[in-house]
C-alpha cells in the first residue's frame, strides 16, 4: 500500500509563512517526485491560496476539520463541500484537540466522516489514547472502541484514512515506541477487517505524535503502518520532506 505523509499545519503560520512552507515543499517535489502521497493541511483560510500554489505539483491539500451538515445555520463552520469545492482531497476529523477543545465524540466524528463522504473527500479519522488510559493498561479497549464508534457506514478502504495519535506524543517529543505502535495497529487492523471486512485492509493507517525526521524511518516500517500525521514538524520543509523521502516506495 501506498503510504501517505500527511502534514497538519494546525492554527500556525500567517499567509507570507505559510506560502513560503508551500513553495519549499514544491522546490523539494520538484527536485524528487515523491514515491508516496503527500498531503498539507493548511488553516482553512490559506487553503485557496495552497491549492492555487500547489496546481500542477503532487503535493494535495486538505482540510482540518468539517461540519457534520452539508449547510446550514453554523457561524464558523466549514461544509465538507466547501472544501472540496476548492480542491480539497481529504479532511481531517476528530483530532483529539478538536475531541478535547470542542468537546467533540465518537458520534459527531463519525457524522463528520460521512460528510466528508458525501463531499467525495477522503476523511482522516483521528483516534488515540490518553496518558492515563496508557497507565491503566487500556490503550488497545480505547482505540477499538473509538474506532466502532468512529467510523460512519459509508467508510470503505478509498475514502477513510484512520490516524493513531496517542495523546501523549503529539507535540510533546515523546514518541511511541515502534513496540507502542505495532501493537496498537495490529490492533486497529484487525478492528477495521472485523467492521469493514475487506475493505478494513485497504483502510491505511497512519501513526502521529512526535513524528520528526528522525524517527520517522523506523516509525514507517512498523507493521500496518502506512504513513504519518505531522503536525510541529510538517511546518518545517526540510524535515517534512526527510519524511516524505524517509517513507517506504
Ligand atoms: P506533533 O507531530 O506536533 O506531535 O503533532 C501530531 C499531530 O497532532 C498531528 O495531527
Amino acid at each position: 500500500m501506498k503510504s501517505l505523509i500527511a502534514g497538519n499545519w494546525k492554527m500556525n503560520g500567517l499567509r507570507a509563512d505559510s506560502m513560503a512552507l508551500i513553495e519549499a515543499l514544491k522546490a523539494k517535489a520538484a527536485g524528487s517526485a515523491p514515491g508516496c502521497d503527500v498531503l498539507v493541511c493548511p488553516p482553512s483560510i490559506l487553503i485557496a491560496n495552497a491549492m492555487a500554489a500547489v496546481a500542477g505539483n503532487p503535493i494535495t491539500v486538505g482540510g482540518q476539520d468539517c461540519h457534520a451538515e452539508d449547510k446550514g445555520a453554523f457561524t464558523g463552520d466549514i461544509a465538507a463541500a466547501m472544501l472540496a469545492d476548492f480542491g480539497c482531497s481529504h479532511v481531517i476529523v476528530g483530532h483529539s484537540e478538536r475531541r478535547r477543545d470542542h468537546a467533540e465524540n465518537d458520534a459527531q466524528v463519525a457524522a463528520k466522516a460521512a460528510a466528508a463522504h458525501r463531499a467525495g473527500l477522503v476523511a482522516i479519522v483521528c483516534l488515540g489514547e490518553s496518558a492515563e488510559e496508557r497507565e491503566q493498561g487500556r490503550a488497545a479497549q480505547v482505540v477499538t472502541g473509538q474506532l466502532a464508534g468512529s467510523l460512519p457506514p459509508s467508510a470503505n478502504g478509498a475514502n477513510t484514512v484512520v490516524a493513531y495519535e496517542p495523546i501523549w506524543a503529539i507535540g510533546t517529543g515523546k514518541v511511541a515506541t515502534p513496540g507502542d505502535v505495532a501493537e496498537i495497529h495490529d490492533v486497529l487492523r484487525a478492528e477495521l477487517v472485523s467492521i469493514l471486512e475487506s475493505q478494513g485492509e485497504a483502510v491505511r493507517l497512519l501513526y502521529g505524535g512526535s513524528v520528526n525526521a528522525a524517527n520517522a524511518h523506523e516509525l514507517l516500517r512498523v507493521p500496518h503502518v502506512n504513513g504519518a500525521l505531522v503536525g510541529g514538524a510538517s511546518l518545517k520543509p526540510d524535515d517534512f520532506w526527510t519524511i516524505v523521502e524517509a517513507a517506504p516506495h
